[in-house]
């Protein structure tokens, strides 16, 4: 049998772990890389969607999670903390289920997806509500996990940047070669700094004859590192990329520089407009911080900075069933019918 065995046991050996190592998993990892028809026709380049909201608690988080649970567990800790937009306190509170650890969770008040903050609940982690945006519920999750016993897991711990990396690694090992262009939606900016480490790695050890340029896109009401002033009071429907002080701010820029990259913004409503394109258009549902990639890459190619014949792969970060108001938001309402074939075939428009 061929069971996918979570990224620790897949790429072990690129991973910094040992025998010893407890490995805590949910065999995260070995994501769909779908060709994306709609993109393709619209670039003129081959795109594919690493479709990361089919990891285990839909997100790309538990790639890093994995590791960082796995290491905190190896050191002893019994307890772990992170603040979150809601993707990486939904995965810390699975895993440290996995691992019989506690987990406390610092999210914004009023801030995170429901769908995420169900997650957290049902998992049995300790959540405290912050008043105050994702950067302030950081700084306080850091403070705790110096002074007290609880070990820090948000992507300011190297290890969860070494779970990320794997996501690069697989998309190789899929095409065969990097790509030319790997876009991504940047928030606390880890997982453009994992991408670009892992492509890294694998071109020195030959696995890949080069590496891609990074695209990483912001949401414009929280677009720092566009705008190159941390911003105080972020705004975006994209909660999850709702981040006004990037964490790895330089490491991001690092990415873009050293790759020959960009980082931009796209605004709410290229969001939302690649988010029901990608759901409608291409039968990907993934939540709207997801779809800023493709926000961006249809920008570009808008724009004419997109040559056409290149191989594309967006990141798509989450899963759409985390946050389904936007579905729902301005769509129609469903019509009620009798239990009656004829009245059924004449609203479905077929009789
Ligand atoms: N997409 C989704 C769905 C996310 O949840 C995040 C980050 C990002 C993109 C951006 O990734 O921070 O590595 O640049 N979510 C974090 C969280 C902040 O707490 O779940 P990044």
């Amino acid at each position: 049998t061929h069971q996918w065995r979570g990224i620790i046991e897949e790429y072990r050996d690129r991973l910094p772990v040992t025998a010893e190592t407890p490995v805590v998993t949910l065999l995260e990892g070995g994501t769909p890389l779908v060709p994306a028809q709609l993109l393709s026709d619209r670039t003129g380049c081959d795109v594919y969607l690493k479709v990361e909201g089919a990891n285990p608690t839909g997100s790309f988080k538990d790639r890093g999670m994995t590791m960082a649970i796995s290491k905190a567990k190896e050191a002893g800790a019994q307890a772990v903390i992170c603040a979150s937009t809601g993707n990486t306190s939904a995965s810390a509170a699975a895993y440290a289920v996995r691992a019989g650890m506690v987990c406390a969770v610092l999210v914004p008040q009023g801030k995170i997806a429901l769908g995420k903050m169900g997650q957290a609940l049902v998992h049995g982690s300790r959540i405290l509500q912050v008043d105050g945006n994702f950067d302030d519920c950081l700084d306080l999750a850091r403070g705790l996990s110096e002074k007290y016993p609880v070990a820090l897991v948000n992507s300011v711990n190297p290890v969860r940047i070494e779970g990320q990396k794997t996501a690069a690694f697989e998309i190789v090992d899929a095409l065969g070669d990097a790509p030319d262009i790997h876009v991504l939606p940047v928030g606390n900016a880890g997982n453009i700094t994992a991408y670009w480490k892992g492509y890294r790695e694998y071109a020195a050890d030959g696995m890949a004859t080069r590496t891609p340029r990074m695209w990483g896109f912001q949401a414009a009401g929280s677009a720092p590192i566009v705008t190159g002033a941390p911003v105080r009071n972020p705004q975006t429907i994209a909660t999850a990329i709702r981040i006004g002080n990037p964490a790895s701010w330089k490491f991001a820029e690092a990415a873009r520089d050293e790759s020959g990259g960009l980082i931009e913004a796209v605004t709410d409503r290229q969001i939302l407009s690649a988010y029901r394109l990608l759901a409608s258009r291409e039968g990907v549902f993934v939540e709207p911080a997801s779809a800023a990639s493709v926000a961006g890459l249809l920008k570009a190619a808008e724009e004419g900075r997109v040559d056409p014949g290149q191989r594309i792969v967006c990141t798509v970060t989450g899963n759409g069933l985390k946050d389904p108001d936007w579905a729902v938001a301005g769509a129609p309402q469903p019509i009620t019918v009798p239990v009656d074939a004829d009245a059924a075939a004449e609203r479905l428009g077929l009789a």
